[in-house]
Order: C-alpha cells, then structure tokens, then sequence
C-alpha cells in the first residue's frame, strides 16, 4: 500500500476537475490519499470530488480548509457548514478521524489560521481587505477564536499512538513554512497563513511526516525531525511527474535504513 498527498484541489474549476478525473486512468485501488483541504467551497462539488476520488482509493482521508467553510448564499455559519462537511465525507466513505493504512497511523487536525502565527510581524494588514474568509466566512459568536475552536476538536485525537504517525491538516503548522513577504505578492498571508497550535498538536503525537496545504507553494522538508510536505495541485504545473499526487510512503519500497526516519 501506498501513501498519497494532495492539497487545494479547488475543483469547482473545471481545469482542475480535469485533472482529478484523469486520475481514474491508473490503479490506486490499494492505496490510500490524504486531502489535506480546499477540495470546493460548493458542498455538492466537495462531496462529488470526495465521492470520486474514494472510487479510486481504498482510503482516503480529508480536513476542510477554508474554502469549504464559505457560506455564500447559505443560511448556515461557518462551523455549521464545518459539520455538514464531515457529514458528506461520511456519506461517501471519506474518514475524517484518526485510522490506520500501510502501518501507520493517519491523525488528521482540524484548523484554522490566527494572527499569532506571524512571529516575524511582517503580515500587512492593509492588504487583507480583501481576503475573502472575511466575506464569506461567518462565525456564530460563540466560537471566539476558530483556531482554538478547531484546536479543541482534535483533542480526542491526541494520544500515544502504536505505529508511525502522519497527520495532516490544511493551515500551516509553522511560521518557517511560509516566506518572508519580500517574496510575496500577497503581503497579509503571514496573518491567515497558519496556527503555532498545529506543530504543538503534531508533535504531541509523535508524527513523522506532516502534510498541508492552503499557501500554494510547494514544499518538503525536515524541521526539527519532522517532515513537512505540501503537494497543492497546480494546474499550470510544466515539470515534474504527470500525477498531480506526491508519494510520501510506499509500503513495498526497499529503502535504505539511514532514509526511513524521513520516508516513513
Ligand atoms: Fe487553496
Ligand atoms: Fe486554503
């Protein structure tokens, strides 16, 4: 069994879903796929997008990003919405809660982005208005922070765990993920890019690898004894391998000793 990650779908695009439908044209019927957020913001499409790729994999776990919690022209809130989300992946057979695949256990965290997590303080906030959360985002007000709201969520997942553990989540878990804003067009992302909560919640499980999503950038690499991968599927993508999808763990692989901490 394999291990497959894939961030940022953003299928209500027909490009994308293209791109996901070509999936179809090779065998993963023993393989499992992490989706770490941003599948739609349409609940239909999240569920359509879910239900297909779960026809293709034998498993396939998931966390909302943002974009799902967008509740344009939608009588529900955000958290509301949040729930109806886990509620299809349900219905599709899309695991949301901790499970095992190829030996290893998948911890998904549920999250959302604060503005702590820009420890250099360099986010401008004048570029966030218009950042569309802020529109189309609505919190019933007794949810206060939803980062911590969502941190509490995976509060049940938190435990010793007996095989090697890769969690995943949609924000970013640290702040050396994203950056410097000299670098970026969009100068707010440090203040809607990620939470500290998220390294704390993964590291109090032990995992090996960490997959994420939301900035669009692609990345992998090892922090502090962790790996930290986002595999975002861009659509305009020129080099690389044909598959939008990345490997992070091949069960049938001979690695070498010296590699496996990394390749888990
Ligand atoms: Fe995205
Ligand atoms: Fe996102």
């Amino acid at each position: 069994m394999r291990i497959f990650a894939l961030s940022d779908l953003h299928t209500d695009f027909r490009e994308n879903r293209r791109l996901i439908q070509r999936l179809a044209e090779r065998d993963y019927r023993g393989d499992a796929l992490i989706v770490a957020g941003d599948v739609a913001d349409r609940l239909e499409t999240v569920r359509e997008t879910l239900g297909f790729l779960r026809g293709l994999f034998a498993d396939v776990w998931f966390v909302p990003g943002n974009h799902e919690l967008w509740v344009r022209n939608d009588p529900r809130d955000s958290v509301q919405k949040f729930h109806a989300v886990l509620a299809a992946c349900a219905e599709v057979g899309v695991r949301t809660a901790p499970g095992r695949a190829a030996g290893h256990w998948i911890v998904p965290l549920f999250s959302w982005y604060d503005a702590a997590f820009d420890v250099r303080g360099e986010g401008v906030q004048a570029d966030l208005e218009a950042w569309s959360d802020n529109y189309f985002c609505r919190w019933p007000p007794d949810v206060g922070s939803p980062s911590a709201y969502f941190a509490t969520l995976n509060e049940r997942s938190l435990r010793a765990y007996d095989a090697p553990v890769v969690t995943f989540s949609h924000f970013v878990p640290r702040p050396e993920l994203v950056p410097p804003v000299r670098y970026l067009s969009f100068k707010g992302l440090p203040k809607v890019a990620g939470s500290l909560r998220i390294d704390q919640q993964l590291r109090a499980v032990g995992s090996r690898v960490h997959v994420f999503g939301h900035t669009h950038l692609a990345d992998d690499r090892v922090i502090d004894g962790v790996r930290y991968v986002q595999n975002w599927m861009n659509p305009r993508r020129s080099d690389g391998p044909d598959t939008p999808l990345k490997l992070i763990h091949d069960a049938g692989a001979e690695l070498p000793s010296a590699l496996q901490p990394l390749f888990c």
